[in-house]
C-alpha cells in the first residue's frame, strides 16, 4: 500500500516536472505569439476572460450611491466619458479612435457591460483598470464621485439610440464638432493596389476592425457580443441592415459607411479602406450557417 502510494506520488511529481520543463522550454523558444494583431488562441482567450470576470466579481464591493440613475450623474458621466473613454470604447454610432484598433484585447463595446454588469463591478474596473490590457485604472485621475458618474452613464448607454446620444453630446458645453475622432485621426493613406476580396484576409481583418466587439461571428475567437445582429448566416440574407439588397458591392458600401445607408445606424463608420472592406465582404459571404457561438 505505502509502496503503491509512493509510486503514485513519484509518478505525479514526474508528470508535473515534465509539464513544467515543457512549459519553460516553449516560453524560452518564444513559441507563444504575442503580436497584438492576432487574437489569443481560443483556450487562452477563454481562460483570461474567465479569470478577469472572476477577479472583478470577487473584489467589487463598493456600494452604489442611491441617486445613481439621476440625470445629473448621467450627464456628468457623459462629459467625462467623451474626454477619457470614447477614444477606446466608442459610443452609440461613434467609432473608437485609431489607437483602439491595435489593442488586444480589443476595448469592449460598453453596451454589453451597461446591460449586464452590476454597477459595483463597473466601478471597480474603471477605478482599478485591468493589467496587461489597455484599460487604465483611473483612481488617481478621477474622484470616486466622478467614477460613479461614469458608471451612471455606462448603465444608461444601452437605452440610448444613436440620435439620442448625439443630441445629449451636442448639449454639452465644449462639445467638439467632429462626431468621430477617427475621422480626424486617420492620416491620408496612399491608395493600395486593389485586388478582389479575399476571405482569408477578411477573416483576419475582422479582428483588426473591432467587429468582434459588437457581433457574434462564427469561427472568430471572442466574437460573442450582441451589440449588433449575429453575422452567422449573413451570406444567405436578402438584405443588409434590413434595407440594402445583399450584393458584394453593397456590402462593401455598407461596411465603409453604414450611416450613408441608414443615418441612424448604430454601426459606426470604422474607417475601413476599400480593400479591407472587400476582403471582409468576401469573408462574410462564406458565413452561410446560422449558428450560436
Ligand atoms: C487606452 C484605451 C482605453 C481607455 C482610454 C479606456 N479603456 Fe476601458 N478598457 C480598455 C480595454 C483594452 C479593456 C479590456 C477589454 C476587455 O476585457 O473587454 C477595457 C475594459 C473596460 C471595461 C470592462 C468591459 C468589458 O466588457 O470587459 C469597462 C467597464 C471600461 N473599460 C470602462 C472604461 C471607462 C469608463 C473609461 C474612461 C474612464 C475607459 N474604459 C477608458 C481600454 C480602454
Ligand atoms: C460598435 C458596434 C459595432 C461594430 C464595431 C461593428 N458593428 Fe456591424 N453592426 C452594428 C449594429 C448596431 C448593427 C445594426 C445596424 C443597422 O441595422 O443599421 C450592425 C450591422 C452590421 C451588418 C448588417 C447585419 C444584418 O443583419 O443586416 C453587418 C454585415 C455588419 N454589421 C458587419 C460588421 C463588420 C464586418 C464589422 C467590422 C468591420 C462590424 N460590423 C463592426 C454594430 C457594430
Amino acid at each position: 500500500m505505502t509502496l503503491r502510494l509512493r509510486t503514485l506520488l513519484i509518478g505525479l511529481l514526474s508528470v508535473l516536472l515534465a509539464g513544467f520543463v515543457a512549459g519553460a522550454l516553449l516560453i524560452y523558444m518564444g513559441f507563444y505569439d504575442i503580436s497584438a494583431l492576432r487574437q489569443h488562441t481560443k483556450p487562452v482567450f477563454h481562460l483570461l476572460d474567465f479569470a478577469m470576470s472572476r477577479a472583478v466579481e470577487v473584489r467589487a464591493d463598493a456600494r452604489p450611491p442611491a441617486d445613481l440613475h439621476d440625470e445629473g450623474r448621467v450627464h456628468g458621466g457623459l462629459a467625462l466619458f467623451r474626454r477619457h473613454c470614447l477614444r477606446c470604447h466608442g459610443a452609440p454610432g461613434v467609432s473608437p479612435d485609431a489607437l483602439a484598433f491595435g489593442l488586444t484585447p480589443a476595448p469592449a463595446n460598453l453596451l454589453h457591460a451597461g446591460r449586464s454588469w452590476p454597477p459595483d463591478e463597473i466601478f471597480w474596473i474603471v477605478r482599478n483598470g485591468v493589467k496587461m490590457t489597455g484599460m487604465p485604472g483611473w483612481a488617481y485621475r478621477l474622484t470616486d464621485e466622478e467614477i460613479w458618474n461614469l458608471v451612471a452613464f455606462v448603465k444608461a448607454m444601452p437605452g440610448l439610440t444613436t440620435r439620442a446620444y448625439a443630441e445629449l453630446a451636442a448639449g454639452l458645453p465644449q462639445a467638439d464638432a467632429s462626431p468621430s475622432p477617427l475621422v480626424s485621426a486617420q492620416p491620408a493613406q496612399p491608395a493600395r493596389a486593389m485586388r478582389p476580396g479575399d476571405a482569408h484576409a477578411g477573416r483576419q481583418a475582422t479582428q483588426n476592425h473591432l467587429c468582434a466587439t459588437c457581433h457574434l461571428i462564427p469561427g472568430i475567437v471572442g466574437a460573442n457580443q450582441h451589440v449588433g445582429p449575429p453575422l452567422g448566416g449573413i451570406a444567405g440574407r436578402a438584405f443588409i441592415a434590413g434595407v440594402l439588397p445583399n450584393t458584394p458591392e453593397n456590402m462593401v458600401r455598407f461596411l465603409r459607411d453604414p450611416q450613408a445607408i441608414d443615418p441612424l445606424s448604430a454601426m459606426p463608420d470604422l474607417g475601413l479602406d476599400e480593400q479591407d472592406a472587400r476582403d471582409i465582404a468576401a469573408f462574410l459571404a462564406t458565413l452561410d450557417q446560422v449558428q450560436g457561438k
